[in-house]
């Protein structure tokens, strides 16, 4: 067979690896060992691995595990007529091992002929030895069924090099490209562009702010599927909220029909050989105008590439993909959806009730002349909150925790970034999935604290009022509110990121304020802690079936045994 490399249409110079490094006995004796195409990829990735040890990160080079690429191939609904003649694009190839998942799906399958091209794009000249070995792997596989292989390794920049198809798009023109397939599969590489980046520039009608590339893989490869074609991709989650890619999702959702989606519960384990802390998703896409919106989405769930606790289920396309926001909700069981319906019947947010989402302005690294831990100090001061000062439902201070300086110094270079003392619900801004919530929310009573000013750390997002001041009982409902696993359902379906940003809590649908008043009394009078009892509480008040909720036992103490620390306002603080 002949290999063919494709002239450079833009980008990088090829540099062509013409040699064939695989002697045909050896990979057939490597063959007939009973090794499927999926475990020799694997191989070919891990013997790569150990030859370039450095510098894989940078390159976005993640490789597949065999079971992972083996479900996605899995996914794709292959033709049912005996003869088949059909093309494949695999970008990013890296060692090859969704090619080689492919292949297998197809060499499980009764054929008598098949005709298969493949386009591998990889930029990596290093990688590209053991690419080859694994797609002539596949070509003798299917050479010894009768069957055709054709394929070209294209050593450039995929995007680069069809950026074209793009910039059609954009004027609306016919698509020119005319390498066009039935099938796509990648796990594409992934890492931030700089807003100033070619890509990021040549596709800014797509995205905004700094894209993350994988996208960009994303919306080539939808534009090369030929009518009715299929692709399937691993990603990490984020492009599912948030603004970056909300030009993308909209896009996504009003041309192409969205049929799978698996979702990775653990963060750590779907790349197991690799150090990849990042929500993953598996998507598959076909080239046909979008489901009607009672039309079905099936949405399976494990927690790692070993699928061993597979589940799925299917879901209401109205129920997954919303146009107003764009966002992509994925829910991970039929009660999660059931709250998720509930809260999407809510029409109050924060602004409607006249209150702001932002985040504390005191950067601790350019405040650093500023921050004081010790009371002795001689300069006015004010209490200064972080993260760690959100215990339960409150906000405690004086808490010593090194690194965090328990004042700001009160002056005139501090002012703007002092607000000030007044009711405030604070929450974290950064929680990881492996904690019980996303959300940990804390009231701040202006009435008890005893300075005129309060500091607010960057890792926190406070909601408040601008003009007048949020009800202490309306608080305490807001953020009893927040706390509970209802609200964390809800954001574990639309949100990818550990990072619960301002942006997703704004678009928060909320309660009548009736309601949240009636929680924040009932708390008070319990003295309720987040956890089952302030779930079945809260629950109640809102008409929410308790069966719908993840019931989990994790009051929370004030676990820093610290006795002198208390709620803000209590505290006989030093501040002046
Ligand atoms: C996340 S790895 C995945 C590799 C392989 N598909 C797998 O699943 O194991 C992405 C691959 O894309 C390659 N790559 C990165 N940027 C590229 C670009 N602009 N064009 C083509 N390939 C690229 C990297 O070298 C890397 O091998």
């Amino acid at each position: 067979m002949k290999e063919i490399f494709l002239p450079l249409i833009t980008g990088p110079t090829i540099s062509v690896c013409d040699k064939i490094e695989y002697r045909e006995e050896e990979m057939r004796k490597k063959l007939t060992n009973d090794i499927t195409l999926t475990s020799l990829a694997n191989t070919h990735a891990e013997a790569y691995i150990l030859k370039s040890p450095d510098g894989r990160k940078a390159k976005g080079q993640f490789f597949t595990p065999p079971e992972i690429s083996n479900f996605m191939s899995g996914l794709f609904s292959l033709p049912k007529t005996s003869a088949i003649k059909i093309s494949l694009l695999d970008p990013g190839a890296g060692a090859g091992i969704l090619t080689a998942g492919f292949c297998n799906a197809l060499l499980h399958k009764d054929y008598k002929k098949v005709t298969l091209h493949i386009d591998l794009y990889e930029k990596d000249v290093d990688v590209l030895p053991f690419l080859k070995k694994t797609v002539a792997a596949c070509h003798l596989k299917f050479k010894d069924r009768g069957w055709t292989l054709t394929y070209k390794i294209i050593n450039t920049d995929f995007i680069l090099a069809n950026i074209n198809v793009a910039q059609s798009q954009m004027l609306l023109e016919a698509n020119p490209a005319k390498d066009r397939y039935d099938f796509i599969v990648s796990n594409p590489p992934y890492f931030k562009l700089n807003a100033n980046s070619p890509e990021t520039l040549l596709l800014k009608d797509f995205t905004s702010g700094q894209p993350n590339i994988y996208v960009f893989f994303m919306i080539i490869s939808m534009l090369l599927l030929k009518p009715k074609g299929q692709l399937v991709f691993i990603t990490p989650r984020s492009f599912c909220s948030g603004l970056y890619h909300m030009k993308f999702r909209k896009w996504l959702i009003d041309h192409y029909s969205i049929e799978n989606i698996h979702n990775f519960d653990s963060r750590k384990n779907v790349f197991y050989n690799e150090d990849v802390l990042q929500e993953s998703i598996i998507i598959k896409v076909r080239n046909t105008k979008p489901f009607a919106p009672n039309q079905k989405v099936t949405v399976s769930q494990s927690n790692d590439s070993t699928f061993s606790d597979h589940t799925e289920g299917k879901f209401l396309y109205a129920d997954i993909f919303h146009h107003a926001d764009a966002f992509i909700k994925i829910p991970a069981n039929k009660e999660e959806l059931a709250i998720s319906k509930i809260l999407q019947k809510w029409n109050l947010t924060f602004q409607s009730l006249g209150m702001s989402v932002s985040t504390g302005p005191v950067v601790p690294f350019r405040a650093k002349q500023y921050l004081v831990n010790s009371a002795d100090s001689k300069e006015k001061l004010t209490p200064l909150l972080w993260m760690h000062n959100i215990q339960g439902l409150d906000v405690r201070w004086p808490l010593d925790k090194a690194g965090k300086e328990k004042y700001i110094s009160t002056s005139d270079q501090t002012r703007n970034i002092l607000l000030p003392a007044k009711n405030y619900i604070l929450l974290k801004r950064f929680t990881s999935k492996e904690q019980q919530r996303r959300l940990y929310a804390g009231v701040l009573l202006g009435s008890e604290v005893k300075s005129k000013y309060i500091g607010i750390e960057n890792h926190l997002n406070y909601i408040h009022k601008k003009n007048g001041d949020i009800p202490a009982d309306e608080a305490i409902g807001i953020a009893a509110f927040l706390n509970t696993s209802i609200v964390d359902c809800f954001f574990r379906s639309i949100n990818g990121n550990t990072q619960v940003n301002a942006g997703d809590l704004r678009a928060l649908p909320l309660p009548p304020l009736a309601k949240l008043q009636e929680i924040g009394r009932q708390v008070r009078l319990q003295k309720c802690l987040p956890g089952k009892a302030l779930d079945i509480l809260v629950a109640r008040i809102l008409d929410i079936p308790a069966n719908l909720l993840h019931l989990k036992d994790d009051n929370e103490k004030d676990k820093t045994g610290d006795t002198d620390s208390k709620r803000l306002g209590a505290a006989t603080c030093a501040a002046k």
